[in-house]
């Protein structure tokens, strides 16, 4: 079996790509060839690399057609983000692959109704990037549904992992936030730092793709949410932050309005771009359906990926208990 990455040296390729050479795919990586994955492994030495920018292809409609030519039984794109995209490639591809899996984000539920989100629940996405997600999403499913074309979607949280910062518990992404904590000092947190965030270790991320391609009669013509077990409050993610460092949290809860003067503009967007979505996502469809069993809880992501910063010195901070 031939599987076309489109996409695959980033967070989720990373991981995905070892898994699926691992599987016995003969995989072809597509992407501009600008970054190398985030942690080596020998699989690399298996993998085709092929160079295309999706961006400047698809102005002449050639992105589809190249990928059609790499001739795959399976095309897994991992960097789609509008309905025009998913349909150029989808109409090329149609007749030609087993299952087209592309990657969608959690982003296309808006924010949170009935907790914890399940699939079903009908989207209200805000945002140009969710709502296009979404658009992608009722795009392939239908096709998927009306047309049989063999497309699923996996909606990722936050990704977390080794080699990069994870979303902190303030809600954005600065690392002086752990260090605050670290230390022992006061942190701001918005509102009553009650709303939510939802991680995902990277390579549970990739689990999903390979349960999806493993249980194809199951997987197309459904989304399925690729996050952790649970969502994780604010609050109680910089208590157990705190509590790693052998400090108790101190942490200040200000309105948003005060405490979006307490960040940088860039943070403070960040910030309301979760808090305003606080997600919390159901696996039980992923679970019921794929097998899905994600390894690592929302903390023992972002544990993982705080020692990992600290290790390389990008977090100033003593060694995690
Ligand atoms: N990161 C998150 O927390 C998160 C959360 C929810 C959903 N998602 C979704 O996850 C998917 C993957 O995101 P990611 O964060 O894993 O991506 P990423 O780490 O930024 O990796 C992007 C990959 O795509 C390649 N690429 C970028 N632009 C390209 C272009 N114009 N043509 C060809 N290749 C290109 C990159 O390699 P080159 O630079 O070498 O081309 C790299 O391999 C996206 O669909 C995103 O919406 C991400």
């Amino acid at each position: 079996m031939r599987a076309v990455i489109i996409g695959g040296s980033g967070h989720v390729g990373t991981y995905l790509v070892p898994r699926l050479v691992e599987a016995g795919y003969e995989v072809v990586n597509v992407t501009r060839g600008r970054r190398k994955p985030y942690r080596p492994h020998g699989a690399w030495n298996a993998v085709g690399q092929v160079t295309i920018d999706r961006t400047e292809a698809e102005k002449t409609a050639s992105f589809g057609p190249q990928i059609a030519g790499l001739k795959p039984d399976i095309v897994i794109d991992l960097i789609c983000f509008t309905s025009e995209s998913a349909q150029h490639l989808a109409e090329a591809l149609r007749g030609r692959v087993q299952h087209l899996l592309v990657c969608g984000t959690i982003w296309v539920h808006g924010h949170s109704v009935v907790v914890p989100t399940t699939e079903e629940q009908p989207r209200r996405p805000f945002g140009t990037y969710g709502m296009q997600k979404a658009a992608i999403e009722a795009y392939l499913l239908n096709e998927a549904r009306r047309n049989g074309f063999p497309a699923t979607m996996l909606h990722p949280g936050h990704i977390v992992g080794p080699g990069w910062e994870p979303i902190n518990p303030a809600g954005h992404k600065s690392v002086a936030v752990f260090e605050k904590l670290a230390r022992g000092d006061e942190l701001a947190l918005p509102n009553l730092g009650l709303e939510t965030l939802h991680h995902v270790y990277a390579d549970d991320v990739a689990q999903l793709f390979m349960r999806a391609l493993a249980n194809w009669s199951a997987a197309v013509g459904q989304s399925f949410h690729a996050v952790s077990p649970s969502a994780l409050t604010l609050r109680g993610y910089a208590e157990a932050v705190a509590g790693w460092f052998g400090k108790l949290a101190r942490l200040r809860f200000l309105p948003w309005e005060e405490w979006k003067e307490t960040a940088s503009e860039a943070e403070a967007a960040m910030t309301h771009d979760h808090i305003a979505h606080s997600p919390n996502c159901s696996i039980a469809k992923a679970q019921r359906l794929l097998g899905y069993a994600p390894r690592y809880t929302s903390l023992q992501a972002v544990h993982e990926s705080l020692a990992w910063l600290i290790a390389h010195d990008r977090v100033h901070a003593p060694p995690l208990s």
